[in-house]
């Protein structure tokens, strides 16, 4: 199969316009994503995906340098947005977690993580509070992966001071029934002063010429 032809297979997994793909539970992507681990980078790369650059680009515009700062990356996959931000300087202090073990054990074969937590990520799990400097989330907010009421819980787990950093595709936070109530959650959080709205932005040329949203929040100290 050619690379474009696999990445038109990930294509069709996301789409999401019709209801058939809403329901189309989490298990299932998770095992679909453990059964293509190995050439999600390519299929990936053949969209042009820029999540995991941007999503580096901003938790080194934040963390400064601090290279021990110590990052979770959620639904972190093969480890692209760690390798992406290695790029910026030598952050040594990242653990992955990812419900898809395949994806992670490329993940470790790379050396991209101290710590690999192999589950799903809920309001439920057990990563103690106010643990991270910061948590980062690319392409993991869509239809089947994560739901938007666990951005309370990534914002529960950053210490005080620490930023929760989200990329993902627009579209979904437009038309999918749970998605469109991320913006409105986070803007919640900020209204509320649990969180500050640090960045909150539309990025175009995300994945395959769809536009990408980047939402940067910081838990004040
Ligand atoms: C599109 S990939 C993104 C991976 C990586 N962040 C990147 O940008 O390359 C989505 C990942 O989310 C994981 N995933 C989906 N739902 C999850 C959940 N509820 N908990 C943990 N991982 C999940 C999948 O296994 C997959 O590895």
């Amino acid at each position: 199969m050619s690379v474009q032809e696999n990445y038109d297979n990930w294509e069709e997994i996301f789409r999401v316009r019709d209801k058939e793909e809403q329901q189309i539970s989490v298990t299932e992507k998770v095992t679909y994503y453990n059964t293509n681990a190995t050439n999600y980078e390519e299929s990936m790369a053949a969209g042009d995906y820029s999540g995991p650059r941007l999503t580096a680009s901003l938790l080194h515009k934040y963390l400064k340098g601090r290279l021990d700062a110590k990052i979770l990356d959620v639904c972190g996959g093969t480890g692209l947005v760690i390798r992406e931000l290695r790029k910026f300087a030598s952050y040594n202090n990242a653990d992955g977690l990812d419900a898809a073990e395949n994806m992670m054990a490329v993940a470790k074969e790379n050396g991209l993580y101290n710590n690999i937590f192999p589950q799903y990520f809920t309001l439920e799990s057990d990563v103690p509070s106010n643990s991270y400097d910061a948590l980062s989330s690319c392409g993991a907010f869509l239809p089947g992966h994560l739901k938007a009421e666990v951005v309370t819980k990534m914002c529960d787990i950053v210490k005080p001071g620490g930023y929760v950093v989200i990329v993902m595709r627009k579209h979904f936070t437009d038309y999918d029934s749970n998605l469109m109530q991320l913006r409105p959650l986070v803007h919640k959080l900020a209204d509320t002063k649990q969180m500050e709205l640090i960045e909150e932005c539309v990025t175009e040329n995300y994945v395959n010429g769809h536009d990408g949203l980047k939402i940067v929040l910081r838990k004040p100290c």
